[in-house]
């Protein structure tokens, strides 16, 4: 489990469809692709270093001149598994047609076996010269998947084959060739999100800061791959997802029966909630007074992922979370074991870092001793990774 499946290397053509690519990287993220962005240096013209690195959250480099140290276009497309280049010029793609290695991305293009999508965006004449129809049917010839433009309004007045698609259509194009845009249909999986409370008292409660984002990130990537998804949502204030079956609870006594009420008949479970650890003895049905408040009497929950983890039936896969602040892998390889998981997504939470953010990294771990180092992602992204790795598990 070395790899993600999931990075995509954008590259970008100096063409004014450039400004159209920032909407193309948002929404390959959407999809829980992993975006690295090399423009090339003519592209900068049309958008900058500094929009590529706030929309991607990574490093943007565009030629080979910068940090050399780290040989970038040899890193670049190891890292990659598909390469997307949108838009492409006319030069870029005569660039590309003749093998040269002119900037860092085409010296990325030459050194990656990855999958290589070019998306054209340039004036009819342009498009329809010799030169670039030539130029076009070598890339081709050489494996490339060349999509053909869109037919429309260009940049002036001019009307014809040369506009940049519609990102929807370019995506996929991507899917089609990732090929597992339905890797879920027909299975059944049952995430748990947010945080349980403890009633102390009818206004107090023990609880914790999940804020639910990234159970409900995993609910609707696993939808979006075909599955049907139950959700169980403790205390999240959070917009309900289209085509999602959710359960609201509050305690922990609620989400262990909501679990076994779901579970038996689930292909997956994503243990993705933060349960709280312990409650009071008894729940006063006053509200206790401020000066009679100085100790609570507390009992351990039961731990509800390992309870569930016994009762497995063959074929399920479970994935469990956790957040910890120190000795993080030993503790996670231990919980992997202890819970008899097949996975788990360990959240380093030191500072009270990812709680309610739209971001996350962390490690995810499998019962086989494989780790996956997963640096600075949106909470969708994650939920694509791990999905792709739960979708091998069910194989
Ligand atoms: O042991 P720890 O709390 O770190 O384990 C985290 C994982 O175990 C999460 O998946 C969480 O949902 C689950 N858990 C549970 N019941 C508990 C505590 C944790 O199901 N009482």
């Amino acid at each position: 489990m070395s790899r993600s499946g999931r990075e995509v290397l954008l590259g970008v053509g100096g063409g004014i469809a450039a400004y159209k690519a920032c909407d193309l990287l948002r929404r390959l993220q959407d999809h829980g692709f992993l975006v690295t962005v090399v423009p090339t240096p003519a592209s900068l013209n049309f958008v900058g270093t500094a929009t590529w690195e706030a929309l991607s959250g990574r490093r943007v480099l565009s030629q080979v001149w910068e940090n050399v140290h780290a040989v970038p276009h040899i890193h670049y497309a190891e890292r990659a598994d598909y390469i997307v280049i949108a838009p492409a010029t006319a030069d870029l793609i005569a660039r590309l047609a003749h093998g040269r290695a002119d900037d860092l991305l085409t010296n990325i293009v030459l050194a990656s076996r990855a999958p290589k999508l070019i998306v054209p965006a340039m004036h009819p004449e342009m498009w329809l010269d010799p030169a670039t129809v030539a130029n076009v049917s070598i890339l081709r010839e050489r494996g490339f998947l060349v999509m053909e433009p869109d037919v429309g309004r260009l940049t002036g007045a001019d009307i014809g084959p040369g506009r940049f698609p519609e990102s929807a259509r370019i995506l996929e194009r991507l899917h089609e060739i990732v090929g597992r845009s339905a890797d879920l249909l027909g299975r059944k999986i049952l995430v748990t999100a947010g945080g349980t409370r403890e009633p102390i008292d009818p206004v107090r409660y023990i609880g914790n800061r999940s804020s639910g984002k990234q159970g409900y990130a995993i609910a609707q990537a696993a939808a979006s791959r075909g599955a049907q998804v139950h959700l169980i949502a403790a205390n999240c204030e959070l917009a309900d997802i289209q085509g999602v079956e959710i359960t609201h609870v509050e305690t922990t006594a609620q989400l262990e029966q909501s679990l076994a009420q779901y579970f038996l008949t689930t292909d997956v479970l994503v243990m993705c909630a933060a349960v709280a650890d312990a409650k009071p003895v008894q729940m006063s049905n006053e509200k206790i007074k401020k000066n009679t408040l100085l100790r609570i009497d507390l009992v351990a929950n039961p731990d509800l992922l390992a309870q569930i983890a016994r009762q497995r039936v063959s074929g399920q896969v479970i994935v469990g979370f956790a957040a910890e602040t120190e000795n993080h892998l030993d503790n996670a390889r231990r919980k992997i074991s202890e819970k008899a998981l097949d996975l788990l997504y360990l959240n380093d939470v030191s500072g009270g870092a990812i709680f309610g953010s739209e971001m996350t990294h962390g490690t995810l771990l499998d019962s086989d001793g494989g780790a996956l180092n997963i640096s600075e992602v949106s909470k969708d992204s994650l939920a694509h990774v791990l999905l792709d790795q739960v979708v091998t598990r069910l194989r």
